[in-house]
């Protein structure tokens, strides 16, 4: 177990980071007796808050009644850029969160970078990086020997690559199916419970489900990008994010829902992807399922996974897909990964 302290900058303060805090203030004292895990938050970056830095670590709940308040930082403030900061500061681990973009992955793409190029460990729960420079990511983490990491990216905390890497290691996975996105499978419950699409839409929005571009989730491009990084870890960067085929919920109406459950089925936003004859398959499209396949009982913003394994069969996992403390989990996850030297 390590016993020095690891170092860490946040890069964004929204609700993940604050529910990572949360986490990390709550079990700083477990931490350090079950795992060994000392820590201390060096660097906090925002874009209309101003950064942070304080090489003796930042008071945690000092940084939870800040994320309380929407006003700038007035304490150890410094005024180099993002990309200077990561470079500079001695961290350990840097915490990517800022918002995704899964058009560009900036400015995102260009503080991993900085990262990786300065000898840190990279957790990111920003998708856009990952589905769309994974490959150069890769080689830069090996290259330095440092860790990449990425669970929050895919069904938020509940566990995916750390499943993988511990519990179904030595299977073979030659097929995923998986309810990706909740924000679309909330809409559909919604939908189910004669709601209007409009209305939905709306709940969605004001319950903080949907990305900032509403678009990614209704059309398709969030699920899009959680395929496209299942992909590239279990396959290699074999598939082009742009080019995974993607239909979204947007053409659903309420009848084909309720036409759908008085046959026993229901209408889900489904992500495939396949490994078969050597060619690697992945889409995102609305599929009617039977009661009887597990994704169709996956209501609300729940999300889901169908493993096809050579040794056991179907396993599938269910849990959260979204939320501060949910997707905060999953940044400790990769934490505790990282302190307990496991591969990933
Ligand atoms: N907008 C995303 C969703 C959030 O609805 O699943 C989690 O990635």
């Amino acid at each position: 177990m390590a016993s020095r302290k690891q170092r860490i900058a946040l890069i964004g303060f929204g609700t993940v980071a604050q529910g990572f805090c949360q986490i990390l203030r709550g079990k700083q004292q477990y931490l350090l007796q079950q795992y060994g895990l000392d820590f201390e938050i060096i660097a906090v970056a925002t874009r209309t808050r101003g950064i942070m830095f304080a090489p003796e670590g930042l008071d945690l709940q000092a940084l939870l009644d800040l994320a309380q308040t929407n006003t700038a930082f007035t304490e150890h403030l410094v005024a180099w850029d993002v990309d200077t900061l990561i470079r500079k500061i001695p961290a350990d681990i840097v915490v990517e969160l800022t918002p995704t973009d899964l058009k560009t992955a900036q400015p995102a793409l260009n503080y991993c970078r900085a990262a990786l190029e300065t000898g840190k460990h990279l957790i990111l729960g920003n998708k856009g990086p990952v589905a769309q420079a994974y490959a150069e990511l890769q080689i830069l983490a090996q290259q330095n020997q440092l860790f990449l990491l990425y669970e929050a990216t895919v069904l938020s905390g509940t566990p995916v690559f750390s499943f993988l890497r511990s519990a179904l290691a030595g299977n073979q996975i030659f097929k995923l199916r998986g309810i990706l996105n909740g924000s679309t499978n909330f809409i559909l419950s919604e939908l189910e419970a004669d709601a209007t699409y409009v209305q939905a839409v709306e709940v969605a929005q004001n319950m903080g489900y949907l990305e900032a571009d509403p678009q990614a989730d209704l059309a398709g491009y969030d699920a899009r990008a959680k395929v496209c990084i299942l992909a590239n870890y279990l396959f290699g960067p074999t598939l082009n994010f742009d080019d995974i085929p993607c239909q979204g919920i947007t053409e659903i109406t309420p009848a084909d829902i309720q036409a759908a459950v008085s046959e026993q089925k229901r209408w889900k936003l489904v992500a495939t992807l396949q490994h078969q004859n050597g060619r690697i398959n992945a889409r995102v499209q609305p599929e009617e399922l039977p009661f009887t396949d597990p994704l169709s009982q996956i209501m609300g913003t729940g999300n889901a996974l169908t493993y096809s394994t050579d040794l056991l069969g179907d396993v599938t996992l269910t849990g959260p897909g979204a939320g501060s403390r949910e997707t905060g989990y999953a940044i400790l996850s990769d934490l505790l990964t990282i302190n307990t030297g496991q591969s990933s």
